[in-house]
């Protein structure tokens, strides 16, 4: 695939595929530019808080340090976090703000925290239960990658009276198991509550997996929760957002874009007011 030349490709390939290789060109474009920024003697602020600063200025061997290397790791954090994110927060604002009872009960809880809505500390946030219940129930209906998790295992795996020699491919499709019914009654539909009860947090908690599990467990876990909940509290508390033309279907599961692919594509179409 890398061997491919891009602009060659650019010319037969459909739509979807053009704008994912215009990502890679332009993600190569800002690997130049940060790289030569990176390495002059006087950075600005902005470049001394990237990724390739970090990767230029650490003690990693001259191998990592390639542009060819640092490419790959602008390739894969951008991809990595930025749509995920997005994703799961475009579904749950969807619900919070065509639910009037969902909004009303997020802000009565932000209404118990001490710091102002400028100020917002992350720590007494994470410590919401309702905030968090929105969110892990968002997580749960848009767990950002759609597409089946393979795996080869080195050691044999026992499952109920089932033996998968070691080396056999498995995989593991989040979403299914995130719509279990047996796990989660009326699996589509958007309910915090049901992450409110503390019995069903415990039955459930082995089979919720967003940001999967193991050895290649999501790296920017704890970034894209920080992330997800700053956000949510800093909109709910400012801003009211009428949401026309959309039904929560458009926000389901139709294909697998590797991401979550729905009706509503990438948009919210929103109309803002300040709260
Ligand atoms: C709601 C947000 C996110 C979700 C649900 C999510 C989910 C996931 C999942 C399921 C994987 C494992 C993929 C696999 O098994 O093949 C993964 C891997 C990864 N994620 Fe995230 N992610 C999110 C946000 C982020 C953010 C914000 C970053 C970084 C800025 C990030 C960086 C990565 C990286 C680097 C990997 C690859 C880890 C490895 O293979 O060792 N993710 N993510």
């Amino acid at each position: 695939m890398r061997a491919m030349p891009t602009n060659w490709a650019m010319k037969v390939a459909d739509k979807k595929t053009k704008s994912f290789l215009q990502r890679l060109q332009q993600n190569a474009k800002d690997t130049r530019d940060i790289l030569t920024a990176a390495e002059s003697p006087s950075p600005d602020e902005k470049v001394e808080g990237t990724i390739v600063y970090a990767i230029v200025h650490s003690n990693l061997p001259p191998t990592e340090k390639t542009p060819g290397r640092i490419y790959q790791e602008v390739a894969t954090v951008s991809a990595a976090g930025f749509e995920t994110t997005a994703s799961a927060m475009r579904l749950i604002l969807y619900h919070v703000y065509s639910n009037a009872e969902i909004l009303q009960r997020l802000r009565q809880e932000l209404t118990s925290i001490s710091t102002q809505p400028s100020e917002l500390i992350l720590k007494e946030l994470e410590e919401l239960p309702y905030l968090t219940a929105v969110l892990k129930e968002g997580m749960r209906l848009s767990p950002a990658v759609a597409s089946r998790a393979a795996r080869i295992t080195d050691k044999d795996l026992f499952y109920k009276g089932w033996r998968i020699p070691a080396r056999s491919p498995v995989g593991m499709t989040t979403l299914l198991m995130h719509t279990n019914e047996k796990l989660y009654p009326e699996p589509m539909r958007f309910i915090p509550d049901r992450w409110m009860e503390s019995s069903s947090r415990k039955a459930s908690s082995y089979g919720f997996a967003p940001f999967s599990r193991g050895t290649r467990i999501c790296l920017g876990m704890h970034l894209a929760w920080a992330e997800m909940c700053m956000l949510l509290a800093t909109l709910v508390q400012n801003f009211n957002f009428t949401i026309k033309n959309a039904t929560a279907s458009d926000f389901e599961f139709e294909r697998d874009d590797m991401g979550i692919g729905t009706k509503a594509g990438h948009n919210l179409m929103v109309h803002v007011a300040v709260n």
